[in-house]
């Protein structure tokens, strides 16, 4: 985890460390306030599932997937440690890989 103090997003597989400067800022929007490709077909909605996301460092420290996500978990039988990018809101530091397109 990056020793600066503040809450930062660790972005696998390149380690880039994005703060969060805004409270209930998704991990989606994180990354595209930074620069780093996710997709996100559905803008964000929680209908498409390609910014899913797996939490290697802090999943612990998330709340619970929301309704939305918890949904989608159940129909395409994510593993607990995988979220969506666009309603995952971290208040705590967090390292995540993200997938390759
Ligand atoms: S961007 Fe579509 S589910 Fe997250």
């Amino acid at each position: 985890m990056n020793p600066k103090s503040g809450i930062y997003i660790n972005f696998l597989p390149d380690h880039t460390h994005v703060s969060v400067s805004q409270k209930d800022q998704s991990v989606l929007d994180v990354a595209l306030r930074a620069g780093i490709e996710i997709d996100h077909t559905c803008g964000g909605h929680g209908t498409c599932g390609t910014c899913l996301v797996r939490v290697v460092e802090g999943l612990e420290k998330l709340a619970p997937r929301n309704e939305i996500e918890s949904e989608m978990a159940e129909d395409r039988g994510f593993r607990a440690d995988e979220r969506l990018a666009c309603q995952t809101c971290p208040v705590a530091g967090l390292s995540v890989q993200m997938r390759r397109s």
